[in-house]
């Protein structure tokens, strides 16, 4: 069966960003002029996806009225001729886009969980937004997607890590590796500091085959206290194997600070109109350094 429908789970409450997301969703950030979470969504139309639901909690509205038509604003930019504009705004038109409320913080797999309704009984894609992965020849979720098409067997997305990262994700114990795909023995969130099977990080790309939610239901909190994602994939693994598929494509890491300030600026500096100030800008910097040493 065709992977047609993804997750995209948007409900956490940014506390990392405060106090810009006191108001304004997380996923809204821009990214040079464009919300994080629309790069997902686009990621998501480019390896076929063709309806998606986002799974929202409080104060998540401008999420909505984002990928909502706005007849205004085409109307005005349609009569003055700024075409550009307009296919700027109807860059994700395509997709059929719903929403769905998670009721209680829970965690991951809670939310997750939450819309199995949605997705009834198919295999499905999950995104999330912490990540953007870069690949011009074939998007991160596309290349799960031809892996699932081979097997039919749930695969996750994953990366290398530093070691002293590995406590920030979910980790895997891999059994045998073939090229960029790998057997997985165990399945493990947040590993304690020293405890990590290896250093492959789950990375934000899920393909899933609806049996999941079987094990979701029955979930107990683990890690941080909340109901994980990665518990329920190990459950799976035990009766169904779930491989671990290491992607290419560079991923941006848009959830911390730095790396969305990171973010930022290599993508600005792919932008022609802001790549020659924001170069000169860095000389300047470097200089006024040096001269102040
Ligand atoms: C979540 C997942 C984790 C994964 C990470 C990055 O953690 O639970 O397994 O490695 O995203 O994709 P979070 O960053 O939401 O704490």
């Amino acid at each position: 069966m065709r992977v047609k429908k993804a997750i995209i789970p948007a409900a956490g409450l940014g506390t990392r960003f405060l106090p810009a997301t006191k108001a304004m969703p997380k996923e809204m950030l821009p990214i040079v002029d464009k919300p994080t979470i629309q790069y997902i969504v686009e990621e998501a139309i480019a390896s076929g996806i063709e309806d998606i639901i986002i799974v929202t909690g409080k104060g998540k509205r401008a999420i909505e009225d984002h990928f909502d038509h706005a007849f205004e604003l085409e109307e005005t930019l349609l009569r003055k001729g700024k075409t550009d504009m307009l296919d700027s705004v109807l860059q994700t038109s395509s997709v059929e886009i719903h929403y769905i409320r998670q009721k209680q913080p829970l965690g991951l797999g809670h939310a997750i969980w939450s819309a199995r309704k949605f997705i009834g009984d198919e295999p499905f894609a999950v995104l999330l937004g912490d990540d953007i992965v870069e690949n011009d020849a074939e998007p991160g979720l596309l290349q799960l997607v031809d892996q699932f098409n081979k097997t039919g067997q749930s695969v996750i997305g994953v990366k290398q890590v530093s070691e002293e990262d590995t406590q920030r994700y979910g980790i895997i114990d891999p059994g045998a590796i073939d090229g960029k795909l790998i057997d997985v023995n165990k399945f493990v969130e947040k590993p304690e500091p020293g405890t990590a099977p290896s250093n492959y990080a789950i990375m934000g790309r899920y393909v899933l085959t609806p049996e999941i939610f079987k094990f979701l239901a029955e979930q107990e909190p683990g890690a941080g206290g909340e109901i994980q994602l990665t518990d329920a994939i190990q459950k799976l693994n035990e009766v169904h194997s779930v491989s671990a598929y290491e992607f290419d494509g560079r991923r941006f890491d848009v959830g911390e600070k730095f790396g969305f300030i990171e973010t930022t600026i290599e993508f600005a500096l792919k932008r022609p109109e802001l790549r020659g100030q924001l170069l000169q800008l860095f000389r300047e910097k470097l200089d006024e350094e040096e001269r102040n040493k």
